[in-house]
């Protein structure tokens, strides 16, 4: 990725090594300024060294602004397109994936790790270049200048890098502790905000209180360990440094008396300890940021290799205009977890335009048999067509606008009711829009919003109740027009207003195509063309609500349960087995 970027970078370490000679040049025209201009009381020298520092100064200045946007902006540029790559890879990857992957990890992927490479991009490599070049430069000058004096100066360089090394495994420790408690304390802060009405509601407050009192205290104590390391370091390393210029006064300044050193050489060597003791610390830090960074592009990597499980077919099938709808399921099994099959044998066909009802109780597979006929998944064995074309043949877009998915619950994205709805097929025009909710009925409540179908939604869509929510996701589809639709129906419980409304919608929705709903209301299945009773991952009924009844197998327990449920005095358990026939 960084290759294409050489021309910049080129520039960058150019002008890094400018103005890094330029910086190393200073301390000897202080030292020509010293010797000649104020020993020999030469005015001329003394304009001479004064010009050249000035010239030193601006070349320095030009230099290092180039250098240091030079070398951020290669850096930004390189993260914009890592960012990037990592977003679209998520997006393509399948829903397999991300019921694996924790949320937060893939989101850290995309900023604490993208982060560590920031750093050793943007002052890492500048650094390293800097220090290496200022160090080297600083060692040979002053071998030149004076190899005895310099001898003595580098007595203290054995502690400086011994305290040094010693100071980054300690505080590499110390801060990394720091990180993973305040990752505690932010994990510990967002469950108690995304949870908060269950808090409440159950009067935690105070054993939350507590709870987040300790994980503070945890990160209160790795701050102070890491502050303490710190404490004794810098100020040493400024002893040092005090200690350093104490030699080259005393050895110095003898061999001055002794006439061996000019006074220039002297001030010149406690100008250059800088210069030693600067990139020696800078060097090691650079060596952290390389490891933290290190492992970050391990991480990244390894992700960006992962291939999705819902593979894009290498030569995929023509699907007529719009598909007429048939579905047929054949020998279909399908576990998560290998060994561990959730659906067994089933094989159904579903005809164009037949209204499918699916029921059962809960954990049978009605979700996972929805996410097969969507190629969510595919299949451990056996197929699943559209219009006699396996699944796997289509191309992931064509398939999607054959067939959608609308979910449990219904999902809004941040932005407006239209920008919600124009989802599915965002060239849609305002009239359009407006007749098509008008025919789903929807019209009205959305026009009854404060700003209409410009009213803001958050992505939980927070301010509509979960039957409006569940009207907008049924609007989206509707303007999306796919033949085949699979639907979810929505298991929390509306107001009888409202679901009244989400029943014709869902009504108008339906009609003229193949579908597939997933009942947890009984109701649903009485006007479905054919019930598919599904229990332990097995299609164990299967016919028209009236003839399933007749039969007083296990479709009439359920529906016997479920009546009962809706009696007065019952707490409606809707979506328990039913008992034995
Ligand atoms: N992502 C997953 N990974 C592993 N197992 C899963 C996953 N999703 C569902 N399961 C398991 O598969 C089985 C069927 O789940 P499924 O969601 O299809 O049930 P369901 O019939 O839709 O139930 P409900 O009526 O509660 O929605 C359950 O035992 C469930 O625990
Ligand atoms: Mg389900």
């Amino acid at each position: 990725m960084l290759a294409p970027r050489w021309r910049a970078m080129l520039a960058a370490v150019v002008s890094i090594v400018l103005f890094t000679a330029a910086s190393l040049g200073k301390p000897l025209v202080i030292q020509y300024a010293l010797d000649h201009g104020v020993a020999d009381r030469d005015k001329g020298a003394l304009v001479f060294a004064g010009v050249l520092f000035f010239g030193l100064i601006c070349v320095i200045y030009a230099f290092q602004a180039l250098a240091t946007y030079t070398v951020n902006r290669i850096g930004q540029d390189f993260l914009r397109e890592l960012r990037v790559r990592l977003f679209t890879h998520y997006q393509r990857m399948s829903l397999s994936f991300f019921e694996r992957e924790n949320a937060g990890r893939l989101v850290s992927r995309m900023t604490a790790d993208i982060q560590a490479l920031t750093d050793v991009l943007n002052n890492g490599f500048l650094m390293l270049i800097q220090s290496s070049l200022t160090l080297a430069g600083a060692v040979i000058i002053l071998l030149f200048l004076n190899w005895k004096l310099f001898l003595f100066t580098a007595l203290i360089l054995p502690p400086l890098l011994f305290a040094t090394a010693i100071f980054r495994t300690a505080s590499e420790r110390a801060y990394s502790s720091v990180r993973e408690r305040i990752a505690d304390v932010l994990i510990h802060m967002q469950e108690t905000f995304a949870g908060l009405r269950v808090v409440q509601a159950f009067v935690r407050e105070q054993h939350n209180m507590e709870r987040f009192g300790a994980i503070n205290e945890r990160n209160f104590e790795a701050n102070v360990k890491a502050v303490r390391i710190s404490a004794i370091y810098f100020p040493f390393v400024e002893w040092l440094g005090g200690l350093g210029i104490a030699i080259i006064l005393y050895f110095g300044g003898r061999q001055v008396a002794g006439e061996e050193v000019s006074i220039g050489t002297v001030a010149a060597f406690v100008f250059y300890l800088e210069f030693i003791f600067q990139p020696i610390q800078n060097l090691s830090q650079v060596y952290d940021m390389a490891q933290s960074a290190g492992a970050a592009l391990n991480k990244i990597f390894a992700l960006l290799g992962l291939r999705p499980e819902v593979r894009e077919p290498e030569k995929p099938a023509v699907l007529p205009g719009p598909v007429r709808g048939r579905i047929a399921v054949e020998g279909l099994e399908f576990g998560y977890i290998p060994g561990r099959p959730v659906l067994r044998d089933i094989d159904v066909v579903i005809e164009p335009g037949e209204h499918i009802v699916l029921v059962g109780p809960t954990g049978a597979g009605k979700s996972t048999l929805a996410k097969m006929m969507t190629r969510f998944y595919d299949p451990t064995a056996g197929r699943v067509t559209l219009d006699g074309i396996d699944l796997r043949a289509i191309a992931g877009a064509d398939l999607r606008a054959q067939v959608t998915m609308v979910p449990q619950e219904g999902f809004l994205f941040s932005g407006t009711i239209r920008e919600n709805i124009l989802f599915g097929r965002p060239g849609a025009t305002d009239d359009e829009l407006r007749a098509a909710c008008r025919d789903l009925g929807v019209d009205g409540f959305i026009t009854a919003l404060p700003e209409g179908y410009d009213t803001y939604v958050s992505f939980r869509g927070s301010r509509l109740s979960a039957g409006q929510k569940q009207l907008v996701s049924i609007a989206r589809a509707f303007v999306a027009d796919p033949p085949v639709l699979v639907l979810d129906e929505a298991t929390s419980s509306l107001d009888p207003a409202t679901e009244g409304m989400v029943e014709a919608a869902l009504r108008r929705l339906l009609a003229g195509r193949t579908s597939i709903v997933i009942a947890h209301r009984l109701s649903t299945a009485e006007h479905a063309d054919r019930v598919l009773v599904i229990d332990d991952g097995r299609v164990v009924e299967s016919g028209p609500h009236a003839a399933l009844l007749a039969r007083g197998g296990y479709y009439t327990a359920l529906y016997r349960q479920w009546t009962r449920g809706r009696e007065p005095g019952h707490g409606g358990p809707l979506r328990t087995s039913p008992e034995p026939a």
